[in-house]
């Protein structure tokens, strides 16, 4: 049985790649320090002895040593992915996301571990001024979040120069589905059922993005991932579809039975710094390694709404 460590497992997109690990035969270690993640985003899996959940931090390398003895490969995901956050905390995706991922890497060395599977992202394109944007695109960078990312990766081709190791990257866009605890579906439906008169949209709404179904990114992670050899495979992934932040709002106001919503926009291209306004990446290096979305941005958008709104405890209109 091989045998992974997921750090960042109890996550959205976390925990959604253990179901897979597990449902593919793997036996599975989670390292979380539940910054964001839960415990109850695996509480399915409570009686599976496949499943080991160890509470801990990746900028801990004490602790990293001991979870990836025997290991086959590191899922790579636990991030501090608060863009808006690191901007009044400068140091924040230094330590989780740059020391975080040498600390992986140095424990993986010491432990031979062969394989880093790492969950990077297309913000680090900054406003590319290529689209749809190739994996050999070189942008400024706009975020911290962004840079340690970009960071990360770069650390991580690195080692394989030196240690026995390979390494997959994979940067996507925006996920969506069930688990996904923050974005703008989130942000909204909080918002409008607070005041279901009127939604606040950060930007001028017509920032557009590649919305990726959580599923359809766990499938090409694991595809990617088994059908790639080199020492260093980079993959986007995304939608060929944009989908605009207005258009996302129409749905969720849909979902939500609203009629008659004022939306109000902040102003300007971006809802934030590192808000990049147009997302849209090249997929064509993993489609041709048999890669194919499943589900269309209307679909995960409508479905991710819905989750949401059950699990915000519902909306009720004023009777
Ligand atoms: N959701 C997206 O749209 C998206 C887009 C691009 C990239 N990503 C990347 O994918 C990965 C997963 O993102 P997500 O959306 O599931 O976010 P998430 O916040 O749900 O998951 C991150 C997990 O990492 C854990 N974590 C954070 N800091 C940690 C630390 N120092 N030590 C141990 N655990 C820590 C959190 O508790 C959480 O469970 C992240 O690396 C993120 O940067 C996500």
């Amino acid at each position: 049985m091989k045998k992974a460590l997921v750090t960042g497992g109890l996550g959205f997109i976390g925990s959604h790649l253990v179901d897979r690990l597990l449902q593919d035969g793997w036996q599975v270690s989670v390292l979380d320090n539940q910054l964001t993640g839960r415990p109850s985003n695996l509480a399915h899996h409570k009686e599976n002895r496949a499943l080991d959940i160890v509470e801990g931090d990746v900028r801990d390398f004490e602790t990293l040593s001991k979870v990836t003895v025997g290991c086959d490969a590191v899922f790579h995901l636990a991030a501090h992915a608060l863009m808006r956050v690191s901007l009044g905390d400068h140091r924040a995706d230094l330590e989780h996301n740059v020391i975080g991922t040498l600390n992986v890497l140095e424990s993986m060395t010491a432990n031979k571990v062969p394989d880093l599977v790492f969950a990077s992202t297309s913000a680090l394109y900054g406003e590319a001024a290529v689209v749809p944007t190739p994996e050999d695109y070189s942008g400024i960078q706009t975020s911290l979040y962004g840079a340690a990312k970009l960071a990360g990766e770069g650390y991580a081709s690195a080692y394989t120069q030196f240690a026995p190791m390979r390494f997959w990257a994979f940067r996507f866009g925006t996920v969506l589905g069930e688990r996904c605890r923050r974005g703008a579906i989130w942000d909204f439906e909080r918002k409008l059922i607070e005041n279901p008169k009127e939604l606040p949209i950060l930007g001028d709404g017509k920032q557009s993005k590649d919305y990726l179904s959580v599923k359809d990114c766990v499938d090409g992670i694991m595809l990617g991932y088994e059908k790639s050899s080199r020492g260093v495979n980079i993959f986007n992934l995304g939608l060929q579809e944009q989908t605009t932040v207005n258009q996302l709002a129409d749905i969720v106001i849909e979902e939500m039975g609203l009629l008659g919503v004022r939306k109000t926009y902040s102003g300007g291209p971006r809802g934030w710094v590192g808000d990049n306004p147009v997302v849209y990446l090249s997929v064509e290096k993993i489609k041709a390694l048999g890669w194919k979305p499943t589900v269309s941005p209307a679909q995960v958008i409508r479905a991710t709404a819905r989750w949401t709104l059950q699990e915000l405890g519902g909306y009720r209109a004023p009777s």
